[in-house]
């Protein structure tokens, strides 16, 4: 039934039945007045009568027929249906023609009026007898009778009005009743839907008059459960968000502008995305360096503009900043900017080379290379994460920006930085692998470091592996609440969510829109390193780090030939290696064993005009390396640990022709969301010599098969999605504050007013 006839309904029956109770009583009530109407109507009649009828009476010749004459005069008046004269003995004197017989002479002459109804059955008459008297002596009685049958007809008409009038109330109040009621439902499902989408409680900007106000007086007591509820339905439309989106740069500037409503961003990382160098020449020219960190986060930077902050490194970096030490990049097209923060070689040395890269470097990776941790180290460790405080402090322009602070480097920086500005969003990601407590444990300063990122809102990792490590770590070291249903860990106040956002590459690649076809870069990188046509290629491409596993990587290629000395001749493996951290000693001797083995193996199996190793220590922009992903055969990765690995998602992403093999280690982060690839232990020698064979061997169906696979992957989680899920968590959870601080503050008042 509509909402509105519920009002309707009951209310018309009620009516009606009032209606048919009042009816009799309005009849009975309007028959009584008539009676009394015809009553002094009759008194009245005989008042005029009585003196012209005693002159009649006087004249006894011709009184019958002078009476009735005159009766018939007055019967002409309206209603009078029969007279009648009784005289002093009571007799039936004179009567006109309808006289009823029924009707009887009173007795005596001076009986009192009366009067009564007479019911026949041609309808009610009314019988009034009234006593008549001259010169003070009585002489009978008049009777007049009353047609009543227009007292019926009247008496009907009353009840058919009775009952319209009764009509027409049902209907008007009905109306009104539905109107009130319409209008109240509405404004109370105004309000419902106002707290529901938090309009009223939620949505108010701050500043404004306390929302809570708004809420209507009957649904203030629900409006705290609500709330709640409206948490859970925001939650609930992020989760479809997310899986709605087609992640791309639109979708992240969409998210900046409508779930985080245009507020500040700015990244913190050491390496900074553009470096400017001098060379030799004294041409300034500028470089992108060889970091994951930067191809991640740099589109990710030009879709949301905002202030990037990292060490200035170049040598000539110095020359191209404007006196802010700004500088406005991409150069061929400015969309953000980059604030560059100098450090003394003193200062570099021992936080970046020192304690970043030699204590938590090689603590975080287990590559079986032993941390070194110096005190010095850790004293500049400190300084120059306080230096990147105090300039995030100067950069900012808003008290609540959204800082995403990157990698070991700045493990003290999140809470430096809730120091100064207590209502940042604060996102630390941490690029790397995070070990398990007892491996944690030796650091000397292994709680500063925890207490260090514990001041960040939300803390990233790669794998939910690295999160569960995080988990024990601060379990094992901190005093702290770690709730591992909500992921969150309470530290002095401070609630962290702790958080796993695999990252990954833009789709599709920058560097992928200048490539020629496959079959181009084929020949072409094949025509460079001077083999043949029909010899197969195998690439790696990797920073000159010990974590890569190059040198197990160069063993298993010396053992496929051992194995399978058939691809003498027919195979070549290129290594592409940027020379990374050089100061570093550990660095420098993997430079020396590399070159050392890639000789023994080029000597071995080498021969005129071919040389099964190339390795090319130098650095690659993103064009080359693309074009060697296009080119080769295959792919091998053989990280010994890595958080993630993106040279994995970017040979995926370079192969729109489907074909090409990936050769994956296991103790990388993708390796958990490429299984398609060729998943290897990389110290296990044989087996990787066995799946490079494999590799070279694999028809073209099943290539296409795996690589279509992997690049559905990559393409739907790219890196626009990481960033957007860590931006839509943000968002939530700046929401969240906004609402309780609200709900504080209401009820601080309350309090004040109570
Ligand atoms: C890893 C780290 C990054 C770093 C990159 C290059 O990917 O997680 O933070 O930028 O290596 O190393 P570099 O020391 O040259 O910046």
């Amino acid at each position: 039934m509509p909402f509105s006839l519920r009002f309707v309904v009951p209310l018309a029956l009620a009516l009606a039945a009032i209606a048919y109770a009042v009816v009799p009583l309005v009849d009975r009530l309007t028959f009584q007045w008539f009676v009394r109407d015809l009553d002094a109507r009759g008194a009245l009649i005989t008042q005029t009568a009585q003196e012209p009828l005693a002159d009649l009476l006087n004249q006894p010749r011709v009184a019958k027929t002078r009476v009735l004459r005159y009766f018939d005069r007055i019967l002409r008046g309206e209603r009078i249906y029969a007279l009648g004269y009784c005289d002093k003995a009571g007799r039936l004197a004179m009567a006109t023609l309808a006289f009823p017989r029924s009707v009887r002479c009173p007795e005596g002459a001076s009986a009192e009026p009366r009067s009564y109804v007479l019911t026949l059955p041609d309808g009610p008459l009314h019988v009034s007898i009234n006593p008549l008297a001259a010169e003070g002596a009585a002489f009978g009685h008049l009777v007049i009778v009353h047609d009543m049958s227009f007292v019926q007809r009247r008496s009907d008409d009353t009840k058919k009005y009775v009952l319209i009038l009764f009509g027409c109330i049902a209907l008007v109040v009905a109306l009104i009743t539905m109107l009130i009621a319409e209008i109240s439902w509405r404004g109370w499902v105004a309000g419902v839907k106002a707290l529901l989408s938090g309009e009223t409680l939620l949505r108010a900007p701050l500043g404004l008059k306390d929302p809570a106000a708004e809420v209507r007086p009957e649904l203030q007591p629900i409006a705290r459960d609500l709330q709640a509820l409206v948490q859970d339905l925001e939650a609930e439309r992020r989760v479809r968000d997310e899986s709605q989106t087609t992640w791309g740069p639109e979708a992240l500037r969409r998210i900046l502008r409508q779930d985080l409503k245009g507020d500040e961003i700015l990244i913190v990382s050491n390496r900074e995305p553009y470096l400017h160098m001098r060379r030799k020449d004294n041409v300034v020219e500028i470089q992108r360096p060889a970091s994951g960190l930067v191809t991640a986060l740099e589109p990710v930077m030009r879709a949301c503009s905002g202030t990037w902050i990292a060490h200035g490194a170049g040598s000539a970096d110095r020359d191209t900043v404007d006196r802010n030490d700004h500088v406005m990049v991409p150069p061929e097209r400015p969309s953000y900017r980059i604030r560059r923060v100098w450090l003394s070689e003193a200062e570099e040395r021992g936080y970046y080379f020192g304690f970043a890269n030699e204590g938590l470097w090689p603590l975080c990776h287990i590559a079986h290379t032993r941390p070194s941790f110096r005190a010095e180290d850790w004293e500049y460790y400190q300084t120059v994460n306080r230096r990147f405080a105090e300039v995030v402090q100067q950069e900012v322009r808003t008290a609540d920006p959204i800082i995403l602070v990157q990698d070991y480097h700045f493990a003290l920086l999140p809470r430096m930085i809730r120091e100064r500005l207590p209502r940042a969003t604060i996102i630390t990601f941490w690029h790397i692998p995070w070990p398990n407590p007892e491996a944690f444990g030796i650091l000397p300063w292994r709680e500063e470091v925890l207490e260090g990122l514990l001041g960040s809102s939300i803390l990233g990792f790669h794998t939910q592996f690295h999160c569960n490590n995080f988990f024990d770590t601060v379990d094992r070291y901190l005093e702290a609440r770690v709730d591992r249903e909500t992921f969150t860990i309470s530290y002095g106040g401070n609630p962290t969510e702790v958080r796993r956002y695999p990252i990954s590459i833009e789709w599709p690649p920058a560097a992928l829109q200048v490539q020629p076809p496959v079959e181009e870069c084929r020949s072409r990188v094949r025509e460079r390193l001077g083999i043949g046509k029909h010899v197969k290629l195998g690439v790696g491409v990797d920073r000159l780090d010990y974590t890569k596993g190059i040198l197990e990587r160069l063993m298993a290629v010396e053992r496929l030939l051992e194995l399978e000395p058939r691809w003498i001749g027919q195979f070549a493996f290129l290594q592409a290696a940027a020379p990374s951290r050089t100061s570093i000693e550990e660095y420098q001797h993997l430079d020396a064993k590399v070159q050392q083995l890639a000789a023994r193996i080029n000597e071995r199996f080498g021969r005129p005009g071919y040389q099964p190793v190339i390795l090319r220590i130098e650095h690659h922009d993103a064009a080359q390396v693309y074009e060697l992903y296009r080119a080769a055969e295959l792919c091998y990765v053989s990280s010994l640990h890595d958080g993630m690995n993106l040279v994995a998602k970017e040979f995926v992403a370079a192969r729109d022709d489907e074909q090409g093999v990936l050769l994956l280690s296991q103790f990388t982060g993708a390796a958990r969301e490429l299984p398609e690839a060729l998943i290897v232990n990389p110290y296990d020698i044989e087996q990787s010599a066995a799946a490079m064979h494999l590799a070279l061997t694999m028809s073209p169906e099943e290539q296409r098969a795996r690589m279509r696979s992997m690049r559905a992957l990559v393409h739907e989680f790219n890196v626009y999605r990481w960033a957007g899920r860590m931006l839509l968590d943000a968002a939530r959870m700046r929401h969240r504050r906004r609402v309780l601080s609200r709900a504080r503050a209401a009820a601080a008042r309350e309090a004040a007013a109570g």
